[in-house]
């Protein structure tokens, strides 16, 4: 018998296989998400994200020389906001004389080329660990008044100068709320990156702790997305594609590589993924152990994300990315 088919043909050489590859990923697709701190000279590790830390704004400065030098192309800026700016209603997101957005601006001088995206929800601001505002009362989380504190804190980062902002809050409406806004003051050009389908999930624990920011009370259920349901992230994606947003994010990243598929083949709307502190820490921690390759494991779960259909991943694996991916 001839065997006139052989897949493995394709599979040869690494030459071969580099021909037909159908995904590929470098450094101009990475997010690198960072934790800041106020004030200055200050670094904390996060313990449950070993290789991350918290920083102040001067030793973020260093480091962004080099890794922009090494092509890093965006970052998204989390504040670790001090206990005593937080309120029942997120107040600090907006003020001034944040040093969050003053960092920004400080940071967007200095690197006018770096991209900076911004997550937009009341958590790391409010008293209850909520992304919206909480009735006292009830306990509910307050859909149609988180959006003003939502809008006013998208507009603070944009005038600022983040360029993409990043609704992860998961109120309804928004994306058109913060889009009417942006407009109004005349943002056009600023980009809405939504967290479209940000899942109710268990892995993104190390994050909270990184910032302190875990509700006080409850969950987040009734906002963030069913882990069960799928066709609820199509329903998302199509509102927030109507309501202006330029970019759609899938959360977290490799449990819900069926969801970023899903949205890659119906829709047109360029699309990103959020590997979350979660599992950056399985991934991490089992490397410690020795029972897998960090450097391979992650770069396989960045060209996981790419096959799947995300064009932009934010990934704690960054810095060392910049490193691998040049190699
Ligand atoms: C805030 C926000 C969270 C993350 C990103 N933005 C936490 C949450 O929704 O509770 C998680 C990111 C991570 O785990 O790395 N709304």
């Amino acid at each position: 018998m001839h065997q006139y088919i052989r897949p493995r043909r394709l599979r040869k050489d690494g030459a071969i296989r580099d021909l037909v590859a159908e995904s590929s990923v470098t450094t101009d697709d990475l997010i690198y998400p960072v934790f800041l701190l106020p004030g200055s000279n200050s670094q904390e590790p996060i313990s449950s994200m070993p290789g991350q830390n918290r920083v102040s704004l001067d030793l973020l400065l260093k480091s962004l020389k080099t890794w922009t030098e090494k092509g890093l192309k965006g970052i998204c800026l989390f504040p670790v906001v001090p206990e005593k700016h937080k309120d029942s209603h997120g107040t600090y997101s907006y003020n001034p004389d944040n040093f969050y957005l003053k960092a920004m601006a400080e940071i967007k001088s200095k690197f006018p080329n770096l991209l900076i995206m911004t997550d937009v929800a009341l958590d790391p601001y409010s008293t209850d660990g909520h992304d919206g505002i909480v009735d006292s009362k009830t306990g509910e989380i307050l859909n149609d008044p988180t959006l003003e504190v939502l809008s006013k804190m998208s507009v603070a980062q944009a005038k600022a100068g983040a360029d993409i902002i990043g609704p992860s809050d998961m109120m309804d409406g928004r994306v058109l709320s913060i889009r009417e806004s942006l407009e109004e003051e005349g943002f056009h050009n600023t980009l809405i990156m939504s967290y479209t389908a940000k899942y109710a999930s268990a892995f993104y624990g190390p994050f909270r702790e990184a910032l302190d920011s875990a509700p006080k009370s409850g969950d987040k259920k009734t906002y963030q997305m069913d882990i069960r349901n799928s066709s609820e992230a199509l329903r998302e994606a199509e509102l927030d594609v109507s309501e202006g947003a330029d970019i759609l994010m899938v959360k977290p990243g490799m449990p819900y590589l069926d969801i970023l598929k899903l949205l890659h083949l119906e829709l047109e709307t360029p699309l990103s993924v959020y590997q979350v502190s979660g599992e950056y820490a399985m991934l991490k921690a089992a490397a410690e152990k020795g029972w897998l390759v960090e450097k391979d494991v992650a770069v396989e779960s960045i060209v996981a994300f790419k096959r799947a259909g995300a064009s932009i991943i934010l990934s704690y694996f960054t810095p060392s990315l910049l490193d691998w991916l040049s190699e």
